[in-house]
Protein backbone atom coordinates (compact mmCIF):
# COMPACT_ATOMS: atom_id res chain seq x y z
CA UNK A 1 0.00 0.00 0.00
CA UNK A 2 1.03 3.58 -0.57
CA UNK A 3 1.81 6.18 2.15
CA UNK A 4 -0.19 8.49 0.85
CA UNK A 5 1.74 11.17 3.71
CA UNK A 6 4.97 10.10 2.43
CA UNK A 7 4.34 10.72 -1.16
CA UNK A 8 2.75 13.60 -0.94
CA UNK A 9 5.63 14.99 1.08
CA UNK A 10 8.02 14.48 -2.26
CA UNK A 11 6.09 16.84 -4.46
CA UNK A 12 6.31 20.39 -2.70
CA UNK A 13 3.47 21.65 -4.84
CA UNK A 14 0.80 19.60 -3.06
CA UNK A 15 1.68 21.70 0.20
CA UNK A 16 -0.37 24.70 -1.04
CA UNK A 17 -3.90 22.93 -0.99
CA UNK A 18 -4.44 22.93 -4.30
CA UNK A 19 -5.90 19.85 -5.64
CA UNK A 20 -4.93 18.47 -8.79
CA UNK A 21 -6.89 16.86 -11.67
CA UNK A 22 -5.16 18.19 -14.67
CA UNK A 23 -2.25 15.55 -14.00
CA UNK A 24 -2.89 14.14 -17.80
CA UNK A 25 -1.76 17.69 -18.65
CA UNK A 26 1.59 17.65 -16.59
CA UNK A 27 2.09 16.06 -13.04
CA UNK A 28 3.99 17.85 -10.17
CA UNK A 29 7.96 17.65 -10.32
CA UNK A 30 9.29 15.77 -7.68
CA UNK A 31 11.69 18.36 -5.04
CA UNK A 32 14.44 16.10 -5.87
CA UNK A 33 13.89 16.52 -9.50
CA UNK A 34 14.05 20.57 -8.45
CA UNK A 35 16.78 20.27 -5.86
CA UNK A 36 19.04 18.29 -8.98
CA UNK A 37 18.42 20.82 -11.64
CA UNK A 38 19.14 23.66 -9.69
CA UNK A 39 22.31 22.09 -8.28
CA UNK A 40 23.50 20.88 -11.63
CA UNK A 41 22.80 24.80 -12.53
CA UNK A 42 25.01 26.15 -9.62
CA UNK A 43 27.72 23.91 -9.69
CA UNK A 44 28.35 22.09 -12.89
CA UNK A 45 26.97 23.93 -15.78
CA UNK A 46 30.11 23.82 -18.01
CA UNK A 47 30.25 22.12 -21.34
CA UNK A 48 30.55 18.65 -21.33
CA UNK A 49 33.05 16.88 -22.24
CA UNK A 50 36.81 18.03 -21.56
CA UNK A 51 39.46 17.19 -19.41
CA UNK A 52 39.08 19.36 -16.37
CA UNK A 53 37.40 17.90 -13.12
CA UNK A 54 34.37 20.28 -13.23
CA UNK A 55 33.39 19.14 -16.82
CA UNK A 56 33.96 15.69 -15.67
CA UNK A 57 31.65 15.07 -13.11
CA UNK A 58 29.10 17.48 -15.48
CA UNK A 59 29.47 14.55 -18.03
CA UNK A 60 28.96 11.94 -15.30
CA UNK A 61 25.88 13.49 -14.30
CA UNK A 62 24.25 13.95 -17.22
CA UNK A 63 25.02 10.22 -18.29
CA UNK A 64 23.64 9.13 -15.09
CA UNK A 65 20.86 10.49 -15.81
CA UNK A 66 20.53 9.00 -19.59
CA UNK A 67 21.04 5.74 -17.59
CA UNK A 68 18.05 6.61 -15.26
CA UNK A 69 15.83 7.17 -18.05
CA UNK A 70 16.72 4.24 -19.57
CA UNK A 71 16.27 2.11 -16.61
CA UNK A 72 12.73 3.71 -16.15
CA UNK A 73 11.41 2.17 -19.06
CA UNK A 74 13.79 -0.92 -18.96
CA UNK A 75 15.92 0.02 -22.04
CA UNK A 76 19.81 0.72 -22.08
CA UNK A 77 21.19 3.85 -22.51
CA UNK A 78 22.47 3.65 -25.49
CA UNK A 79 18.72 2.92 -27.07
CA UNK A 80 17.01 6.50 -25.39
CA UNK A 81 16.92 9.47 -27.50
CA UNK A 82 16.13 12.27 -25.16
CA UNK A 83 14.50 15.54 -26.94
CA UNK A 84 12.67 18.84 -25.54
CA UNK A 85 9.30 16.85 -25.77
CA UNK A 86 7.38 13.96 -27.16
CA UNK A 87 5.98 15.66 -30.20
CA UNK A 88 9.00 17.06 -30.97
CA UNK A 89 11.01 13.33 -30.84
CA UNK A 90 8.19 11.98 -32.99
CA UNK A 91 8.82 14.84 -35.79
CA UNK A 92 12.38 14.20 -35.57
CA UNK A 93 11.91 10.18 -35.97
CA UNK A 94 9.55 11.13 -38.68
CA UNK A 95 12.13 12.81 -39.93
CA UNK A 96 15.04 10.55 -39.52
CA UNK A 97 12.68 7.80 -41.24
CA UNK A 98 12.48 9.62 -44.42
CA UNK A 99 15.46 7.14 -45.76
CA UNK A 100 12.82 4.20 -45.22
CA UNK A 101 10.16 5.14 -46.09
CA UNK A 102 9.07 5.56 -50.25
CA UNK A 103 6.21 6.81 -52.43
CA UNK A 104 3.59 3.81 -51.67
CA UNK A 105 4.75 2.45 -48.69
CA UNK A 106 2.10 2.69 -46.18
CA UNK A 107 1.75 3.65 -42.66
CA UNK A 108 -1.07 3.25 -40.42
CA UNK A 109 -2.39 6.10 -37.52
CA UNK A 110 -4.98 5.98 -35.52
CA UNK A 111 -8.39 8.20 -34.81
CA UNK A 112 -7.39 7.69 -30.94
CA UNK A 113 -4.24 9.50 -30.98
CA UNK A 114 -3.16 12.12 -29.61
CA UNK A 115 -1.88 14.68 -32.72
CA UNK A 116 1.89 14.04 -31.35
CA UNK A 117 1.50 10.41 -33.16
CA UNK A 118 -0.46 11.09 -36.07
CA UNK A 119 0.68 14.55 -37.82
CA UNK A 120 4.45 13.31 -38.41
CA UNK A 121 3.35 10.38 -40.26
CA UNK A 122 0.67 12.25 -42.33
CA UNK A 123 3.27 14.30 -43.29
CA UNK A 124 4.59 11.50 -44.76
CA UNK A 125 1.63 11.91 -47.51
CA UNK A 126 3.58 14.82 -49.07
CA UNK A 127 6.41 12.20 -50.10
CA UNK A 128 3.81 9.64 -51.40
CA UNK A 129 3.50 7.30 -48.47
CA UNK A 130 -0.01 6.01 -48.23
CA UNK A 131 -1.47 6.89 -44.64
CA UNK A 132 -3.98 4.88 -43.35
CA UNK A 133 -6.46 5.45 -40.45
CA UNK A 134 -7.44 2.79 -37.59
CA UNK A 135 -10.30 3.49 -36.38
CA UNK A 136 -11.70 3.47 -32.75
CA UNK A 137 -13.76 0.27 -32.28
CA UNK A 138 -17.46 1.89 -31.83
CA UNK A 139 -18.49 -1.13 -28.96
CA UNK A 140 -15.41 -0.62 -26.95
CA UNK A 141 -13.88 2.51 -27.50
CA UNK A 142 -10.70 0.79 -27.66
CA UNK A 143 -8.37 0.14 -30.48
CA UNK A 144 -8.82 -3.71 -31.23
CA UNK A 145 -7.09 -6.04 -33.67
CA UNK A 146 -10.17 -6.61 -35.80
CA UNK A 147 -9.98 -2.71 -36.92
CA UNK A 148 -6.19 -2.95 -37.49
CA UNK A 149 -6.07 -6.64 -39.67
CA UNK A 150 -7.90 -5.29 -42.85
CA UNK A 151 -5.15 -2.43 -43.05
CA UNK A 152 -2.49 -4.49 -42.76
CA UNK A 153 -0.65 -5.68 -46.11
CA UNK A 154 2.93 -6.12 -47.55
CA UNK A 155 3.56 -2.38 -47.88
CA UNK A 156 2.68 -1.67 -44.44
CA UNK A 157 5.99 -0.49 -42.87
CA UNK A 158 4.50 1.25 -39.87
CA UNK A 159 1.60 1.10 -37.41
CA UNK A 160 1.60 4.57 -35.00
CA UNK A 161 -0.60 3.70 -32.27
CA UNK A 162 -1.77 4.55 -28.42
CA UNK A 163 -0.75 2.64 -25.71
CA UNK A 164 -3.69 4.54 -23.40
CA UNK A 165 -5.63 7.37 -25.17
CA UNK A 166 -5.30 10.55 -23.01
CA UNK A 167 -9.12 11.11 -23.03
CA UNK A 168 -10.88 7.84 -22.16
CA UNK A 169 -7.99 6.47 -20.07
CA UNK A 170 -8.12 3.05 -21.66
CA UNK A 171 -5.03 0.74 -21.96
CA UNK A 172 -4.51 -1.05 -24.98
CA UNK A 173 -2.84 -4.48 -25.46
CA UNK A 174 -0.07 -3.36 -27.02
CA UNK A 175 1.98 -6.49 -26.94
CA UNK A 176 -0.85 -8.29 -28.68
CA UNK A 177 -0.89 -5.65 -31.26
CA UNK A 178 2.09 -5.02 -31.86
CA UNK A 179 2.70 -8.62 -32.64
CA UNK A 180 0.41 -8.48 -35.24
CA UNK A 181 1.83 -5.47 -36.82
CA UNK A 182 5.20 -7.41 -36.82
CA UNK A 183 3.54 -10.31 -38.79
CA UNK A 184 2.78 -8.13 -41.51
CA UNK A 185 6.69 -6.81 -41.45
CA UNK A 186 5.78 -3.57 -40.00
CA UNK A 187 6.94 -1.27 -37.27
CA UNK A 188 5.40 0.11 -34.42
CA UNK A 189 5.83 3.41 -33.16
CA UNK A 190 3.68 3.70 -29.43
CA UNK A 191 2.97 6.88 -27.41
CA UNK A 192 2.69 5.86 -24.09
CA UNK A 193 2.71 9.62 -22.79
CA UNK A 194 -0.67 8.72 -21.00
CA UNK A 195 0.81 5.18 -19.73
CA UNK A 196 3.83 5.83 -18.28
CA UNK A 197 2.66 8.51 -15.22
CA UNK A 198 0.61 4.79 -14.01
CA UNK A 199 1.70 2.03 -15.06
CA UNK A 200 5.54 0.61 -15.14
CA UNK A 201 6.50 0.61 -18.68
CA UNK A 202 9.03 -2.26 -19.68
CA UNK A 203 9.35 -2.01 -23.86
CA UNK A 204 11.42 -5.25 -24.11
CA UNK A 205 8.11 -6.99 -22.31
CA UNK A 206 5.85 -4.85 -24.59
CA UNK A 207 8.33 -6.01 -27.76
CA UNK A 208 7.72 -2.62 -29.32
CA UNK A 209 9.88 -0.87 -32.26
CA UNK A 210 9.96 2.92 -30.72
CA UNK A 211 8.65 3.98 -27.47
CA UNK A 212 7.49 8.04 -26.75
CA UNK A 213 6.77 9.34 -23.51
CA UNK A 214 7.16 13.03 -21.99
CA UNK A 215 8.50 12.82 -18.29
CA UNK A 216 7.27 15.91 -17.61
CA UNK A 217 3.89 13.63 -16.81
CA UNK A 218 6.32 11.07 -14.96
CA UNK A 219 7.12 13.45 -12.06
CA UNK A 220 10.34 14.49 -13.11
CA UNK A 221 11.09 17.87 -15.95
CA UNK A 222 10.69 18.65 -19.33
CA UNK A 223 11.89 16.58 -20.94
CA UNK A 224 10.78 13.97 -23.73
CA UNK A 225 11.99 10.56 -24.00
CA UNK A 226 12.34 7.93 -27.03
CA UNK A 227 13.49 4.16 -26.69
CA UNK A 228 14.08 2.57 -30.13
CA UNK A 229 15.64 -0.79 -30.41
CA UNK A 230 19.14 -0.34 -30.88
CA UNK A 231 19.22 -1.65 -34.61
CA UNK A 232 16.94 0.60 -35.65
CA UNK A 233 18.26 3.88 -34.04
CA UNK A 234 21.86 2.91 -36.11
CA UNK A 235 19.59 2.92 -39.55
CA UNK A 236 17.71 6.20 -38.61
CA UNK A 237 19.27 9.10 -40.85
CA UNK A 238 21.03 11.40 -39.51
CA UNK A 239 19.52 14.76 -37.89
CA UNK A 240 22.81 16.25 -36.67
CA UNK A 241 26.19 17.33 -37.77
CA UNK A 242 27.45 15.51 -40.72
CA UNK A 243 30.74 14.05 -38.80
CA UNK A 244 27.73 13.01 -36.23
CA UNK A 245 26.31 10.14 -38.58
CA UNK A 246 27.36 7.30 -36.94
CA UNK A 247 26.95 8.31 -33.36
CA UNK A 248 23.45 6.88 -31.82
CA UNK A 249 21.72 8.27 -30.05
CA UNK A 250 23.74 11.73 -30.59
CA UNK A 251 22.75 12.01 -34.26
CA UNK A 252 19.15 11.84 -33.66
CA UNK A 253 19.88 14.95 -30.79
CA UNK A 254 20.65 17.77 -32.55
CA UNK A 255 22.08 20.47 -30.54
CA UNK A 256 22.12 18.01 -27.59
CA UNK A 257 19.91 17.26 -24.50
CA UNK A 258 19.16 19.74 -22.02
CA UNK A 259 21.99 19.28 -19.27
CA UNK A 260 20.56 20.06 -16.19
CA UNK A 261 16.92 18.70 -16.61
CA UNK A 262 18.78 15.16 -18.02
CA UNK A 263 20.94 15.38 -15.09
CA UNK A 264 18.06 15.45 -12.57
CA UNK A 265 16.41 11.93 -14.22
CA UNK A 266 18.01 10.06 -11.78
CA UNK A 267 15.41 11.42 -8.60
CA UNK A 268 12.88 9.94 -10.50
CA UNK A 269 13.93 5.97 -10.45
CA UNK A 270 15.35 7.00 -6.65
CA UNK A 271 11.76 8.25 -6.10
CA UNK A 272 10.36 4.70 -7.88
CA UNK A 273 13.20 2.29 -5.53
CA UNK A 274 11.81 4.85 -2.18
CA UNK A 275 8.35 3.25 -2.85
CA UNK A 276 9.99 -0.08 -3.32
CA UNK A 277 11.34 -0.49 -6.90
CA UNK A 278 9.52 -0.22 -10.08
CA UNK A 279 8.01 -3.20 -9.71
CA UNK A 280 6.50 -2.94 -6.56
CA UNK A 281 6.26 0.97 -6.65
CA UNK A 282 4.07 0.82 -10.08
CA UNK A 283 1.61 -2.16 -8.66
CA UNK A 284 1.25 -0.29 -5.54
CA UNK A 285 0.04 2.82 -7.51
CA UNK A 286 -2.19 0.86 -10.19
CA UNK A 287 -4.13 -0.05 -6.68
CA UNK A 288 -4.64 3.15 -5.07
CA UNK A 289 -5.86 4.88 -8.75
CA UNK A 290 -7.97 1.71 -8.88
CA UNK A 291 -9.39 3.04 -5.66
CA UNK A 292 -8.97 7.00 -7.22
CA UNK A 293 -10.82 5.79 -10.12
CA UNK A 294 -13.79 3.53 -8.52
CA UNK A 295 -14.99 6.80 -6.38
CA UNK A 296 -15.29 9.24 -8.87
CA UNK A 297 -16.77 6.26 -11.63
CA UNK A 298 -19.58 5.58 -8.35
CA UNK A 299 -20.85 9.54 -8.74
CA UNK A 300 -20.07 9.98 -12.42
CA UNK A 301 -21.82 6.92 -13.77
CA UNK A 302 -25.16 7.63 -11.51
CA UNK A 303 -25.46 11.50 -12.31
CA UNK A 304 -28.11 12.17 -14.69
CA UNK A 305 -27.61 14.01 -17.67
CA UNK A 306 -23.29 13.07 -17.35
CA UNK A 307 -21.98 10.71 -19.86
CA UNK A 308 -18.68 9.03 -19.03
CA UNK A 309 -16.90 7.90 -22.41
CA UNK A 310 -14.68 4.96 -22.03
CA UNK A 311 -14.35 2.41 -20.26
CA UNK A 312 -16.86 2.84 -16.80
CA UNK A 313 -14.72 0.35 -14.94
CA UNK A 314 -12.32 1.46 -12.62
CA UNK A 315 -10.32 -1.79 -12.94
CA UNK A 316 -6.39 -1.47 -13.59
CA UNK A 317 -5.75 -3.55 -15.84
CA UNK A 318 -8.55 -2.10 -18.47
CA UNK A 319 -8.09 1.54 -17.50
CA UNK A 320 -6.02 4.63 -15.78
CA UNK A 321 -7.90 6.84 -13.64
CA UNK A 322 -8.09 9.87 -16.86
CA UNK A 323 -11.89 10.59 -17.13
CA UNK A 324 -13.45 12.79 -19.61
CA UNK A 325 -17.24 13.24 -19.68
CA UNK A 326 -19.92 15.29 -20.79
CA UNK A 327 -23.19 16.48 -19.30
CA UNK A 328 -26.17 17.06 -21.23
CA UNK A 329 -26.84 20.58 -22.14
CA UNK A 330 -24.33 21.82 -20.60
CA UNK A 331 -20.91 23.42 -22.37
CA UNK A 332 -17.60 21.30 -21.13
CA UNK A 333 -16.26 25.21 -20.20
CA UNK A 334 -18.97 25.83 -18.34
CA UNK A 335 -18.16 23.29 -15.88
CA UNK A 336 -14.86 23.73 -15.48
CA UNK A 337 -15.00 27.29 -15.07
CA UNK A 338 -18.13 26.43 -11.80
CA UNK A 339 -15.03 24.08 -10.49
CA UNK A 340 -11.96 26.65 -10.63
CA UNK A 341 -13.17 28.88 -7.96
CA UNK A 342 -13.08 25.74 -5.41
CA UNK A 343 -8.99 25.62 -5.80
CA UNK A 344 -9.59 22.68 -8.20
CA UNK A 345 -8.01 21.52 -11.40
CA UNK A 346 -9.11 20.00 -13.75
CA UNK A 347 -9.73 21.07 -17.89
CA UNK A 348 -12.03 20.94 -21.20
CA UNK A 349 -11.01 20.50 -24.37
CA UNK A 350 -9.98 18.08 -27.08
CA UNK A 351 -6.95 17.52 -25.81
CA UNK A 352 -5.33 17.31 -29.44
CA UNK A 353 -7.15 14.17 -29.45
CA UNK A 354 -9.40 15.81 -32.27
CA UNK A 355 -10.39 13.22 -34.40
CA UNK A 356 -11.25 11.38 -31.47
CA UNK A 357 -13.65 13.71 -29.53
CA UNK A 358 -15.08 13.84 -32.74
CA UNK A 359 -15.88 10.42 -32.71
CA UNK A 360 -17.25 10.68 -29.20
CA UNK A 361 -19.90 13.23 -31.28
CA UNK A 362 -18.22 16.60 -28.72
CA UNK A 363 -19.06 19.65 -29.85
CA UNK A 364 -15.97 22.48 -30.18
CA UNK A 365 -15.58 22.37 -26.28
CA UNK A 366 -14.98 18.99 -26.21
CA UNK A 367 -15.12 16.87 -23.01
CA UNK A 368 -14.42 18.19 -19.30
CA UNK A 369 -11.44 16.08 -18.36
CA UNK A 370 -10.21 14.85 -14.52
CA UNK A 371 -7.16 13.07 -14.23
CA UNK A 372 -5.84 11.67 -10.97
CA UNK A 373 -2.20 10.52 -10.54
CA UNK A 374 -0.96 8.61 -7.50
CA UNK A 375 -0.58 11.18 -4.85
CA UNK A 376 -4.75 11.81 -5.16
CA UNK A 377 -6.79 11.37 -2.24
CA UNK A 378 -9.96 10.09 -2.09
CA UNK A 379 -10.34 12.87 0.05
CA UNK A 380 -9.64 14.97 -2.94
CA UNK A 381 -12.24 12.89 -5.57
CA UNK A 382 -14.30 13.59 -2.74
CA UNK A 383 -13.79 17.87 -3.05
CA UNK A 384 -14.01 17.32 -6.53
CA UNK A 385 -17.88 15.31 -6.60
CA UNK A 386 -18.93 18.31 -4.56
CA UNK A 387 -17.77 20.64 -6.33
CA UNK A 388 -18.66 19.14 -9.87
CA UNK A 389 -22.26 18.66 -8.05
CA UNK A 390 -22.93 21.71 -7.69
CA UNK A 391 -21.10 22.84 -10.82
CA UNK A 392 -23.82 20.41 -12.77
CA UNK A 393 -27.34 21.10 -10.70
CA UNK A 394 -26.52 25.24 -10.71
CA UNK A 395 -27.39 24.74 -14.99
CA UNK A 396 -30.86 22.99 -14.07
C1 LIG B 1 -1.13 10.97 -25.23
C2 LIG B 1 -0.22 12.13 -25.50
N1 LIG B 1 0.68 12.03 -26.47
C3 LIG B 1 1.54 13.02 -26.76
C4 LIG B 1 1.51 14.20 -26.06
C5 LIG B 1 2.49 15.27 -26.41
O1 LIG B 1 3.49 15.30 -25.44
P1 LIG B 1 4.53 16.49 -25.39
O2 LIG B 1 3.85 17.62 -24.67
O3 LIG B 1 5.71 15.97 -24.61
O4 LIG B 1 4.88 16.86 -26.77
C6 LIG B 1 0.57 14.38 -25.05
C7 LIG B 1 0.50 15.65 -24.34
O5 LIG B 1 -0.42 15.95 -23.65
C8 LIG B 1 -0.32 13.32 -24.77
O6 LIG B 1 -1.25 13.41 -23.81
Amino acid sequence: MLDLDVVRARFPALASGFVFFDNAGGSQTLGSVADRVRDYLVTNNVQLGASYAVSRASTERVEAGVAAAAALVGASPGEVVLGSSSTQLLHNLALAMHGELRAGDEVVITSADHEANRGPWRRLAERGVVVKEWALDRDSLRLEARGLEPLLGPKTKLVAFTHVSNLLGSIHDVPALTRLAHEAGAKVVVDGVAFAPHRRVDVRALGVDYYVLSLYKVYGPHVGLLYGKREHLERLGNLNHDFLAEEVPYKLQPGNVNFELTASLGAIVEYMDSLGGLERAFADIAAHEEALSARLLAYLTQKPGVTVHGDPTPARGRRVPTFAFTVAGREPEAIVRAVDPKGIGVRHGDFYARPLARALGCGPGGVVRASAVHYNTLAEVDRLVDALDEAIDRAR
